[in-house]
C-alpha cells in the first residue's frame, strides 16, 4: 500500500515536473547551413529544454528557425550556449515569458527574431551580455521594459520594438550599448518624450543614431528631449511623423542636429517657440492644420534658419 502511493506520487511529481521545464515539446527545428538550398536544410522533431544538444553535431547552422509553434515559456538555459549562428528565428511560437538566464552565452553574428509573439515585459538578465547586431523584438505586447533590460549588449547595432504596447521612454535604456544606433519605436502608445531620452545611443563623427517614433500618441517632448548631457547631439534620420504634436518648445533643436526631421501628420498650426531643423537639413512638415501665415513664415526661412521645408498639399493649400 505505502509502495503503491510512493509510486504514484512519484509519477505525478515526475509528470509535473516534466510538464514545467520543457521549453521544446514536438517543436519543429530548421537548422540550414550556408550551402544549403532550402529542400536539403535539416529538420528535426524535438522534445526538450534545452535546444544546443539538438542541433546537428559537425556543422553549423548558419540559419536556426522555430517558427509557427507553442512555445509559451523560453526557461532558463533553453537556448543557452549556441555560438554560431548567424540567424534566429523564434517567430510567431506564442511566446509570453522569456526567463533570465534563456539566451546565456548566446552569439548571434547577423540577427535574431522575437516577432509574433505575446511578449508583454522585457525584463532584466534575459538579453544583457547577448551577442546580437539586429534585434527584433516587433508585433508583440509589450508594455513594460526593465530600466536595464539592454544594458551591455555590446553588439547590438538596431532594435527593433515597433507595434508594441509601449507608453513610456525610459532614459536610462541601453547603458553600455556601445554600437546602437537605430531605435524603431514606431507603433506604440508613447505619448512624452523626456529630457535626454536617447542620450546614450552610440553618437559619434560616424554614426548618428536613427529613431523611428512614428505612430505613437506623442504629444510632449520636453525641450532636451534630443540633447546629450555634454555635447552636441546628432541624428541621422529623426521620425515623429503621425503623432500628436502641437507645439515644439524653444530652443528644442538647439545643440541637436537632425540631418531628416519628420513631423509630417501631427496638429502642428504655427511654430510659437520651436524652430525646425536647421541647414543641410530636410524638415517633412505636410499634413499638418497649418495657419498659412505661419507656414508662410516657416517657408521664408527655408534654406536660411532651416534646411529644406517639404509640405507639399500645404503649400498647395497656402498657395505659396
Ligand atoms: C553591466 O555591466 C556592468 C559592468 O560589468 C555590471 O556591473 C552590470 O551589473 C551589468 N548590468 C546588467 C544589467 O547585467
Amino acid at each position: 500500500m505505502l509502495a503503491k502511493l510512493f509510486f504514484i506520487s512519484l509519477c505525478l511529481f515526475g509528470g509535473a515536473k516534466a510538464n514545467i521545464l520543457l521549453t521544446f515539446k514536438n517543436v519543429m527545428l530548421t537548422c540550414e547551413t550556408d550551402n544549403d538550398v532550402e529542400e536539403l536544410a535539416f529538420v528535426t522533431s524535438i522534445t526538450a529544454n534545452r535546444l544546443k544538444p539538438h542541433l546537428p553535431s559537425g556543422q553549423d547552422c548558419s540559419k536556426i528557425a522555430i517558427e509557427h509553434s507553442m512555445i509559451p515559456i523560453l526557461y532558463d538555459g533553453s537556448l543557452a550556449d549556441i555560438t554560431r549562428v548567424n540567424i534566429l528565428l523564434l517567430e510567431d511560437n506564442k511566446i509570453e515569458q522569456i526567463q533570465p538566464g534563456a539566451f546565456r552565452n548566446l552569439k548571434v553574428q547577423e540577427g535574431m527574431s522575437l516577432k509574433f509573439n505575446r511578449l508583454t515585459e522585457i525584463r532584466s538578465g534575459v538579453f544583457n551580455d547577448i551577442q546580437v547586431p539586429f534585434l527584433y523584438l516587433s508585433y508583440n505586447y509589450i508594455s513594460r521594459i526593465d530600466r536595464d533590460a539592454f544594458d551591455n549588449m555590446t553588439s547590438l547595432r538596431s532594435l527593433y520594438l515597433d507595434n508594441n504596447k509601449l507608453a513610456y521612454i525610459d532614459s536610462n535604456w541601453f547603458k553600455n550599448t556601445p554600437q546602437l544606433r537605430k531605435l524603431v519605436l514606431q507603433q506604440n502608445t508613447i505619448d512624452y518624450i523626456p529630457a535626454f531620452a536617447f542620450n546614450n545611443l552610440a553618437m559619434s563623427r560616424y554614426h548618428s543614431p536613427e529613431v523611428d517614433l512614428s505612430n505613437n500618441l506623442i504629444r510632449l517632448i520636453n525641450r532636451d528631449a534630443f540633447k546629450r548631457e555634454r555635447q552636441w547631439s546628432r541624428f541621422n534620420f529623426v521620425s515623429l511623423a503621425h503623432n500628436e504634436v502641437q507645439d515644439l518648445s524653444l530652443d528644442w533643436l538647439k545643440n541637436v542636429e537632425i540631418k531628416t526631421l519628420d513631423l509630417s501628420y501631427n496638429r502642428i498650426m504655427c511654430l510659437n517657440r520651436g524652430g525646425l531643423a536647421g541647414a543641410n537639413s530636410v524638415n517633412y512638415v505636410d499634413g499638418n492644420p497649418w495657419i498659412c501665415t505661419c507656414l508662410q513664415e516657416v517657408k521664408q526661412k527655408e534654406f536660411k534658419k532651416y534646411g529644406q521645408v517639404v509640405a507639399e498639399e500645404a503649400f498647395k493649400r497656402c498657395q505659396i
